[in-house]
């Protein structure tokens, strides 16, 4: 058995050996493709106003998202209940409000809880909030002490000190720099984060998580067309967005969806699925996220599927080594977030996350923000790294790797300040 379980993993090992040395980081490589128009119908009819666009174009486009890429959420599910487990006046040395707030769901005689951790400015007014997920638990983004750890199920990491899948105190503030606190407070915004992994765990079971609470009879996985955990996630935020309406502290209206890599798929997700959201944010959220499909630079649909088999609907597998069977791209799941400001951001050293694919999608995505009147990514051109351009649709390339930066949410509040707040 022991055998068999290492030629198994040995043959997992080399598959992805196999396709990670296949991957294209050659510009000249890229096939050449036709761009799926947002503006056309897949009937092939073309859309000219907004009231086109709201009615025929956006629903169809949504739903094909829907059925072929993140999957369907089954049925809604509200809040039960919600708990404020924690709240402070003066937290971080008296800068900030702090409130620890877990949100409570049932269905099928199962329990859901997850908690969102809120940084607020110290005023009497109801801020516009940034809302996003991190990786290794609340407790990460900050040294402060006072931030309750949780106890869902964690990838294992050796320098968070995470080991049986449990999250610990070794790991506070391990993840500061990507989380600008001070700076977001400072700009008048509040701060909203989520342990990922308390909304549904991020591995190929779906017995645990939100799905599971929403099964029919004797299912134990979702249907080929319905929610993985992107989905899942998406759904997370949302439901967080219903209890900021609650919140008395918090302008529910300039709410804006934030996530890096898989949680900027995730935040783009939200995004579309939901139009309360008053803006989004997608930081190198690669393939699958804000980059073209079909440009097969760096991460492919083949590579993704099969090394995060839970991220998408099952029906997505199909389009795998197969991208030309796509009749759409992801410049339409950015369209999709119109006219509300988006921000795409890359970064020069996540060449698998395919900069100029991510770019040119919200390139791409700028026609349908233009027929209400709003200017995104005009040029074909991309801009030089560390250079933004900042409109309703905004972009930048910053110099480094795969990460969260102070460059990042510097450019971030800039944004915000002028198209959101
Ligand atoms: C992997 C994956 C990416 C994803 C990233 C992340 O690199 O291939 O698609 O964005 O993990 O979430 O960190």
């Amino acid at each position: 058995m022991k055998l068999l379980t290492c030629f198994v993993c040995s043959l997992f090992v080399l598959s992805m050996y196999t396709a990670q040395s296949q991957t294209n980081y050659d510009e000249s490589m890229v096939p050449s493709f036709e761009i799926p128009d947002p503006l056309l119908t897949f009937n092939g009819e073309k859309i000219k106003s907004v009231k086109e666009w709201e009615k025929i174009r956006r629903p169809e486009l949504l739903q094909f998202f829907e059925n072929n890429v993140y999957g369907k959420i089954p049925k809604s599910l509200k809040i039960d209940s919600y708990t404020i487990l924690e709240q402070d006046d003066n937290a971080l040395n008296g800068k900030a409000k702090r409130k620890q707030v877990e949100l409570t769901f049932k269905n099928n005689g199962k329990t859901l809880r997850y908690t969102i951790l809120i940084y607020l400015p110290k005023n009497n007014v109801k801020n516009p909030v940034f809302l996003g997920y991190n990786f290794y638990g609340n407790h990460t983004i900050t040294e402060d002490k006072a931030v309750i750890i949780s106890s869902a199920w964690a990838n294992n990491n050796e320098s968070f000190g995470i080991e049986n899948n449990t999250l610990t105190e070794e790991s506070r503030g391990k993840r500061t720099h990507r989380w600008a606190v001070d700076k977001i407070l400072d700009a008048g915004y509040g701060l909203a984060t989520i342990y990922y992994g308390e909304v549904d765990p991020d591995r190929n079971d779906f017995s645990d998580g939100v799905h599971s609470l929403l099964y029919q009879k004797s299912q134990n996985q979702p249907k080929p067309a319905e929610w993985g955990s992107i989905a899942a996630w998406s759904w997370g935020m949302a439901r967080a967005l219903d209890y900021f309406e609650k919140d008395h502290d918090i302008d529910a209206s300039k709410v804006i969806s934030f996530g890096h890599s898989r949680l900027g798929k995730t935040s783009l997700w939200a995004g579309a699925t939901d139009q309360r959201f008053a803006g989004v944010i997608s930081n190198n959220s690669g393939c699958g996220g804000a980059t073209l499909s079909k440009r097969k630079f760096g991460e492919t649909l083949a590579v993704i599927n099969e090394r995060f088999p839970h991220w998408f609907c099952d029906n997505f597998n199909q389009y795998g080594n197969n991208e030309e069977a796509l009749p759409i791209d992801q410049h339409q799941l950015l369209s999709l977030i119109a006219p509300r400001p988006l921000y795409v951001a890359s970064a020069e050293g996540d060449q698998w996350a395919d900069p100029r694919g991510e770019f040119l999608s919200a390139h791409y995505a700028t026609q349908v923000y233009n027929l209400y009147g709003k200017k995104g990514i005009e040029t074909m051109e991309m801009p030089k790294v560390n250079e933004p351009i900042h409109n309703t649709v905004s972009y930048h390339i910053r110099t480094g790797k795969h990460d969260v930066t102070d460059y990042d949410w510097d450019n971030y509040i800039k944004w915000a300040n002028v198209f959101v707040k």
